[in-house]
């Protein structure tokens, strides 16, 4: 079984330890841990091992299932390969929505077989009838990540409803990654809640700015998280047990904690939509804190784009064929609106030399 290299994090593991400003980061800014109880009592295993019962039935409750269809993991990248090792088998196929996360489709490509569909830009709609011709009598789950990265683009509940039934049609699991729902102003429901095909993966990293804590979870039908739960002995066994802790408690002050991240990701979208408009670029108007932002002219890719920006201002953006669209450039702006400002500024600078 062989996977190929992930893109984005050799990308960042060469220049982010170095580079002043991260624009980047495809999740809003962190919190600090000083504002939570932070005595996790020993640090053990956590046990059960699938995450503690009262939180996972708490976590259900927004699925309206049982505890037992969720699953604990470290961070939803965990919740997404549980997901696979669950669902793709070697005679298997899956249907993905592209461009997208690569774990989503290197993942599956290394297990069973995949055909992607794209988004189709500008407005990186979705043509239910492109999905609909990609399924095969072997498909076994149909994934996407809505809102999606690296596009922002937040497929609407028809959309995901036609989605949904093309998948239970063919006896498919429809698989959404729902890590960036919660920076929505008005998400839809979650996947794994409209019905048996539905799965959803999530965690505290994107929307809660907890990724320091590396907690998530798989939420579907049982038959899907008790074969996650198989596999997940042989990943990481239990989540972390400071992550769990101090993820209940980020969970019990959601809305306080939503709400301020959604109001510091329209401030920042803002500002880049004008930095956007000033440069003659073009972008979708992004959910979340994701944009896809065309290369400014006079560069070939935006991997030359984004090498020359970094090395000259220190400021970490990401190619776009790190998501397959070298004309493209991916700007994460969940950082404090300060550090954006200096960070666009300093690309002002450069594109005002450049250009
Ligand atoms: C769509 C998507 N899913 C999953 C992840 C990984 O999430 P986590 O940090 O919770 O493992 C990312 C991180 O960028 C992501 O963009």
């Amino acid at each position: 079984m062989n996977i190929e290299p992930f893109a984005l994090e050799r990308w960042f593991a060469r220049y982010e330890h170095e580079a002043d400003l991260m624009l980047a980061e495809s999740g809003i800014r962190s919190l600090d841990a000083s504002r939570f109880d932070l005595d996790a009592g020993e640090l053990g295993y956590v046990v059960p091992t699938d995450g503690d019962p009262d939180l996972r039935a708490r976590i259900a409750d927004r699925y309206d299932r049982s505890a037992e269809e969720v699953v604990c993991t470290c961070g939803a990248q965990e919740a997404n390969f549980l997901a696979f090792l669950a669902l793709v088998g070697e005679a298997d196929h899956a249907v993905v929505v592209t461009p997208t996360y690569q774990s989503l489709h290197a993942v599956p490509e290394a297990l069973g077989a995949v055909t992607r569909v794209d988004l189709e830009p500008p407005a990186w709609d979705l043509d239910p009838d492109a999905v609909a011709g990609a399924i095969r009598p072997e498909t076994s789950v149909v994934v996407v990540n809505n809102p999606n990265n690296p596009t922002g683009r937040y497929l609407d509940g028809e959309t995901v409803r036609a989605l949904y039934d093309l998948a239970a049609d063919a006896g498919a699991y429809l698989l959404c990654d729902e890590v960036y729902r919660l920076l929505a102003e008005e998400p839809l429901a979650p996947v794994a809640s409209m019905g048996e095909y539905g799965v959803s993966t999530t965690s505290v990293t994107k929307a809660h700015g907890l990724a320091g804590l590396r907690f998530g979870w798989l939420a579907g039908p049982s038959e899907v998280t008790s074969a996650a739960r198989n596999w997940k002995d042989y990943t990481t066994i239990s989540p972390p047990k400071f992550g769990q802790h101090v993820a209940r408690q980020a969970l019990a002050e959601e809305e306080e904690i939503l709400a301020r991240n959604r109001a510091l990701a329209a401030e920042n979208r803002d500002l880049v939509r004008s930095w956007v408009g000033r440069h003659d670029l073009s972008w979708h108007d992004p959910v979340g804190v994701n944009g896809f932002v065309t290369v400014p002219e006079g560069f070939a890719t935006g991997r030359s784009f984004c090498r020359r920006v970094v090395e000259e201002e220190s400021v970490v953006l990401a190619p776009g064929d790190a998501f397959g669209h070298p004309d493209r450039f991916r700007i994460g702006f969940g950082l404090p609106t300060g550090d954006l400002r200096t960070g666009l500024d300093r690309l002002d600078a450069f594109l005002d030399r450049h250009a």
